[in-house]
């Protein structure tokens, strides 16, 4: 039988920030997220969170789950007095008690079901995960026999300059025999530096303790400031990118680029530097993305080049060029073999196969047509002050430089359109249409 919880009502004062630090982004994902996923593995009779500070931002980022209970812990008087709280509601439940701390957010699910697997194997009455790690300031040191038995967990704030020398650490995930561990609670004391109760003062008082080490340090990483949380993001970083190359994808300078969990590469792909994809991307058989690009949930077809522009929630068809400095905005769709040049914006529209909009343009609630050469320039003036309009580009069209479509707004096919022209009215297939003051001509103003 095991019971969960997840340690998740400080304040974080070590971030410095308004958001709950177990809801501070790593990848995009609140850290507490990463927690739960990492118990994805287990079977779970309950699942109980501890929530305190900003406790209803928490409860709302968690609201997907329905399995989860919520125990509030008011004030936040340490780890100990968190587990504490869990008494009313485990009550007399006989099973262990899986504690995680709600900042941890790189253990491997297999690293936990490992835990709890030689926990129950052994008897132990808690078994908890260690690490040697390099840099051990700021966490509890374990001192542990040859055997694996732990005699006790002394907090950083609170060791001698000899035990600071201990760089076995604790990681903050404990796996408890719960009748054990709620006799030993009442006796928790503050008597520390930092006067809270500490949940590693369990350890010592509960007798029959074994740690299990983990050799690869980084996935015990505990997140306490914001220097911590961008090494865990170059930590996961790495990790992804490593993922993607032995999957074949070139990046030409990795440590420049970020991208997400949620990335799909077809063959031969090659990022370029300072490229960044985020959220769902899904990029096609040898594309090249960048350099300088920033792609969010898009995707990109087969034979595609983008270089210095972003692309956000839009879908790009094969072989399209895009950039150098366009901005694809979201719920566009550019067909095959289009040109997108520089300092072009694109927002909610349809670009036809085959056609240029080569520089300088707004094209917005727009459906262009195939072949359609958009000239230098180009506005479609899609807002009356008030409301948004359409404008239909037919195919083979040319609109001139500096042509102003007034929306709404049909052009037909096959039509060309005078450069300077501010068009308000619809134009008909095959014709040329020009709006804008004839040019005058005053010979010898100058005498
Ligand atoms: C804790 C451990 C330390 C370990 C380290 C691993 C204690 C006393 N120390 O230190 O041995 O090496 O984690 O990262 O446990 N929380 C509550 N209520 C509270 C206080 C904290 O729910 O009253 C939650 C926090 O939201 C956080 C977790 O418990 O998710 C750990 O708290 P934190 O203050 O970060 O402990 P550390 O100083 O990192
Ligand atoms: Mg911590």
């Amino acid at each position: 039988m095991l019971a969960i919880s997840i340690l998740a009502a400080g304040k974080g004062t070590r971030m410095k920030s308004t958001l709950p630090k177990v809801l501070q982004p790593l990848l995009e994902t609140p850290l507490i997220e990463w927690v739960l996923n990492s118990c994805k593995e287990l079977k779970v009779d309950r699942f109980l969170i501890v929530v305190g500070h900003k406790q209803e931002e928490v409860k709302k980022q968690l609201s997907w789950n329905n399995k989860l209970e919520f125990i509030t812990q008011n004030p936040q008087n340490g780890t100990g007095h968190a587990v504490q709280t869990l008494v009313p509601s485990l009550g007399e439940y006989d099973g262990d008690l899986l504690v995680l701390n709600g900042d941890v957010p790189l253990l491997k699910p297999q690293t936990i079901s490992h835990l709890v697997e030689e926990h129950q194997k052994r008897k132990s009455n808690v078994t908890i995960i260690t690490s040697r790690v390099s840099h051990p300031k700021g966490y509890g040191r374990v001192f542990a026999q040859e055997d694996g038995l732990v005699d006790e967990i002394i907090e950083d704030k609170d060791c001698t300059k000899d035990q600071l020398k201990n760089n076995l650490v604790n990681a903050g995930i404990y796996c408890f025999n719960w009748k054990k561990l709620k006799k030993v609670l009442p006796l928790l004391n503050s008597d520390n530096n930092q006067q809270e109760l500490y949940l590693t003062d369990a350890i010592k008082m509960i007798g029959n303790a074994m740690h299990i080490e983990v050799k690869d340090e980084k996935q015990i990483r505990g997140i306490n400031n914001r220097i911590q949380l961008a090494e865990c993001e170059k930590i996961i970083q790495n990790e992804l990118k490593e993922t993607y190359m032995n999957q074949g994808v070139t990046f030409i300078a990795p440590d420049s680029c970020t991208v997400s969990n949620k990335c799909k590469f077809g063959s031969d792909v090659i990022i370029e530097p300072e490229t960044h994809l985020r959220g769902e991307c899904v990029i096609g058989n040898d594309s090249i993305i960048g350099p300088g690009c920033y792609i969010k949930d898009s995707k990109i077809g087969d034979n595609v080049k983008i270089i210095y522009s972003v692309i956000n929630e839009s879908t790009i068809s094969n072989s399209v060029e895009i950039g150098p400095f366009a901005n694809i905005r979201p719920m566009t769709y550019i067909e095959d073999k289009c040109k997108v040049g520089n300092f072009v914006e694109i927002k909610k529209s349809i670009i036809q196969s085959k056609s240029k909009i080569n520089h300088l343009s707004y094209i917005g609630d727009a459906n262009i047509g195939k072949a359609v050469n958009i000239g230098a320039g180009t506005i479609t003036a899609n807002y009356d002050g008030k409301q948004k309009h359409q404008t239909l580009i037919g195919n083979n069209s040319k609109t001139g430089a500096n042509s102003v479509l007034v929306a709404p707004i049909n052009i037909g096919e096959n039509v060309t359109i005078g450069a300077g022209s501010t068009l308000t009215k619809n134009v008909p297939n095959n014709s040329l249409a020009i709006g804008r003051a004839k040019q005058f001509i005053k010979n010898n103003w100058i005498t």
